[in-house]
């Protein structure tokens, strides 16, 4: 008997970038039910609020069937068993992805040893792209056009205008991916 097969896409998203949403279309299909896990960590120091990213992320994810966003804090497999989800999502750029990914994979297989992690590769146009990449490159005036989609772009910009620094001015900018 065929069960009903839920995803967790888990990430920092500050901001989601189009790598990202390439992943999302793809592991769409997939699955019966995808959810977005956005986590509200503060230690990481994110540009965005939880609800921003959120907010980003519904408005570009609208009119995708079978997706919806939540968020998360503490350990990404107890928000798992509460949504009752048995598989991470979890998009594979380069090389130097791998190591990381493999920790957390084995990880939370010891965590919770009925949970597999899947990974996905973004389409190659978007496997050099990372939110921290995006951030550094949008405050030091670069063009982000077919990298990021227009809710994070008004977002970033709305950042850039409520902190009165130019594009081309010095701003810390924070880490995540
Ligand atoms: O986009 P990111 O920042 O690489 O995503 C990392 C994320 C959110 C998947 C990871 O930090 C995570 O799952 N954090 C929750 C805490 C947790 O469960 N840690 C143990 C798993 S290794």
């Amino acid at each position: 008997m065929k069960t009903h097969q839920i995803a967790v896409y888990p990430g920092s998203f500050d901001p989601l970038h189009n790598g990202h949403l390439d992943i999302i279309k793809r592991c769409c299909p997939l699955f019966d039910e995808v959810i977005i896990a956005v986590l509200g960590n503060e230690s990481k120091e994110p540009l965005f609020s939880v609800a921003e990213r959120m907010d980003i992320i519904r408005s570009e994810i609208s009119g995708l069937r079978g997706c919806r966003v939540e968020s998360f804090s503490g350990l990404l497999v107890d928000f798992m068993d509460q949504q009752g989800a048995r598989v991470i999502v979890r998009g594979l750029r380069a090389v130097s992805d791998f190591e990381y990914e493999f920790q957390m994979a084995l990880m939370n297989r010891r965590l919770n040893n009925h949970v597999e992690t899947v990974f996905l590769v973004p389409k190659d146009e978007y496997i050099y792209l990372s939110s921290r990449l995006v951030k550094e490159v949008f405050f030091l005036g670069g063009n982000l056009e077919g990298l990021v989609g227009q809710t994070a772009l008004a977002r970033l910009e709305a950042v850039m205008r409520e902190s009165g620094v130019t594009q081309e001015g010095a701003r810390p900018v924070p880490n995540g991916d």
